[in-house]
């Protein structure tokens, strides 16, 4: 997902989009660039890969200016390449845009503008905005913009500058997020908040089909069709600390330690061990609207797709209710069967996935309610849901999901009880007895992780394999999944996660010395049956290592290795065998020497489909 910044004030305009830009490099990005007004030029500066290639150009051949706008490339469009990176501009360079999302009519807009004169010198689909915005400009940049977006079809957030109007950056938006940031007579822009924060918490979230005109002595805003708004200035709470990476050697392992925090933040407030009561007073849906729902749809993706099959097995056992679990870039293209007694979960970490706003979107469209379970307060998913519960695990860096992770399963196991409790079917002694068991979670994982360098040497053993399956049954299984995709996601090395039943059923034939097996092993109902897996599993001479219990004897007979972990009730185990699972994909992607918190391809928050 590619990022944009702006700055108009009296710092320097070239190390304050530098260091936006560092800020927006969690992101996921192949090129990057910026373009300083000064007087009546515009200065572009623009490099295939890391930013630092750009400050390096900086550096030989310096630019100074007045106020300026810069982007990371997520290519979408045409491939990562210095002539495709941002900014574009339009035929005499006077009009220059950074911008994030995809422009669906794009070649139309690019026919109608050629035979308008206009030439192009790049395949994005980005390009077409300066021009667009040059077709309509006749003096005034906001005008020119506003007419501009009126024509483009798709997702955008564009942040515009004109040498033939200066002294202004004009920011639209329709879909992906754009932020102005409000400090002491300067003003910034960015596609989210991180860059901020080291200059100022107080923002101003832009909504879709909004256009803020950025000055050095104020923001005015209007909407698509050039009504005024007024907007209220937020104040953030996350600090500019929590967004570095605190001695750790990747943002992802630090916030990997940092989940026992999380979880203790999540359920801070929504649980109370006397009364055995769960509060979710801010979560915006009435008690007798839960009382009357039948069923539950969870709907995500990544990550958060696999929290949600975790909170499926927490809602069906304990408020007994069917919960069905769906992709949401599959279920925004189903004929779905509209069903008024359904609750509808999105999951998202950072609320501005585009299939999952797409999905709301076809859900919203048969008036059905809604629930949005995201960490990502003002996004557009919170905007658009019915019900909001936040998880509160601070800004998540690294690409891959992990502490966000956790703190979804918590508030999905807060969401069972609390359901349970409105219909009646969990005792109070009950509640007491699992909620005493989710306190109980903060502290193991702090065992586990002070025993993170076992799981480190054990990760070592395993650098020369580029096969892996990972297995798990029942509650297991979606973390088999979820640990299935850390591996792949940072290590770029193969791996699949099944559930142990279904080895018999085909993943059995690949098995050999050169596929290891990770098994999910916790003492739980199904254990008999991983252990029937992994005998299956040393008959055709594969490796196993097994995430299991502290008190469980047996496992060790019939494994390799053994990875261990406080027990716990069996339908809370996920919050404890997730992390073992991090950190083995962590230590191996991090000894092969990978981009641990920018992998290749990949985005931190997918807002383009
Ligand atoms: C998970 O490690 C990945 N980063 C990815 O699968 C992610 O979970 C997915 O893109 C969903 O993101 P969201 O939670 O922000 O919607």
């Amino acid at each position: 997902m590619c990022g944009i910044i702006g700055y108009i004030g009296n710092k320097d305009t070239v190390s304050v989009l530098l260091d936006g830009l560092k800020k927006l490099e969690y992101r996921g990005y192949d090129s990057a660039g910026m373009a300083i007004v000064r007087g009546d030029r515009i200065i572009r500066k623009r490099v295939k890969g890391k930013i630092t290639f750009l400050e390096k150009e900086l550096k030989s051949s310096p630019i100074k200016g007045d106020y300026g706008v810069g982007h990371t490339r997520w290519a979408t469009h045409g491939r990562p390449s210095e002539e495709n990176a941002h900014p574009h501009q339009d035929c005499h360079g006077d009009i220059v845009v950074v911008h994030n999302g995809i422009i669906e009519n794009y070649v139309s807009l690019k026919e109608k503008l050629a035979n308008q004169g206009h030439t192009f010198k790049t395949e994005t689909d980005t390009e077409v905005i300066p021009h667009l915005i040059e077709q309509h400009f006749k003096g005034n940049l906001e005008e020119a913009v506003r007419q501009a977006v009126r024509e483009m079809e798709g997702a955008f957030a564009v942040a515009a500058v004109s040498a033939k109007d200066r002294g202004k950056i004009v920011v639209a938006r329709q879909g992906p997020p754009a932020v102005i940031g409000i400090g002491r007579d300067e003003y910034f822009i960015s596609s989210d908040i991180n860059p901020l924060l080291s200059y100022t918490r107080d923002v101003v979230f832009l909504q879709d089909r909004e256009i803020a005109v950025v000055r050095p002595d104020g923001v005015t805003f209007k909407t698509f069709s050039g009504r005024s708004v007024k907007k209220e200035i937020e104040h953030v709470a996350w600090n500019p600390v929590m967004i570095e990476k605190g001695g750790y050697k990747h943002f992802m392992l630090k916030e990997i330690f940092e989940q026992p925090q999380v979880i203790r933040d999540t359920f801070k407030g929504r649980m109370s061990l006397d009364t055995g009561s769960i509060y979710l007073d801010e979560m915006g849906i009435a008690e007798n609207d839960i009382k009357r729902i039948s069923r539950a749809v969870i709907i995500a993706c990544g990550t958060s797709f696999h929290s949600g099959l975790v909170g499926k097995y927490f809602i069906e056992t304990l408020a007994r209710i069917p919960v069905d679990v769906e992709y949401a870039s599959e279920y925004r293209y189903r004929d779905f069967i509209p069903d008024e007694k359904a609750l509808y979960i999105f999951i998202s970490q950072s609320g501005e996935t585009a299939d999952t706003l797409a999905a709301l979107k076809a859900v919203k469209k048969k008036d059905l309610l809604t629930l949005a379970l995201c960490n990502a307060d003002s996004s557009s998913l919170t905007r658009e849901s019915k019900g909001v519960l936040l998880t509160h695990a601070g800004p998540e860096i690294g690409v891959a999901a992990t502490k966000t992770f956790s703190a979804q399963m918590s508030v999905l196991a807060l969401f069972a009880l609390y359901t349970a409790q409105i219909k009646g079917v969990l005792s109070r002694e009950k509640s007491i007895a699992y909620i005493k068991e989710l306190q109980r979670v903060p502290h193991k994982l702090e065992i586990i992780l002070n025993a993170a360098e076992a799981v480190e040497l054990l990760a070592l053993d395993f650098l020369s394999y580029s096969h892996f399956l990972y297995l798990g049954r029942w509650v297991s299984y979606p973390i088999a999944l979820e640990g299935a995709l850390k591996l792949k996601e940072i290590s770029y090395v193969h791996a699949e996660g099944y559930p142990g039943g279904e080895m018999k059923h085909g993943p059995i034939a690949l098995i050999d010395e050169k596929m290891p097996t990770m098994v999910i092993a916790p003492k739980d109902r199904v254990f008999d049956k991983v252990l029937s897996n992994v005998f299956e599993v040393k008959a055709r001479l594969g490796t196993v290592t097994a995430v299991a219990f502290r008190s469980d004897k047996e496992i060790a007979k019939s494994v390799d290795k053994v990875i261990r972990i406080p027990d716990i009730h069996e339908l809370f185990s996920p919050f404890l065998t997730a992390v073992p699972m991090q950190l083995f994909a962590y230590y191996i992607a991090a000894a092969r020497g990978a981009d641990v918190d920018q992998p290749r391809n990949l985005a931190k928050s997918v807002t383009v489909e």
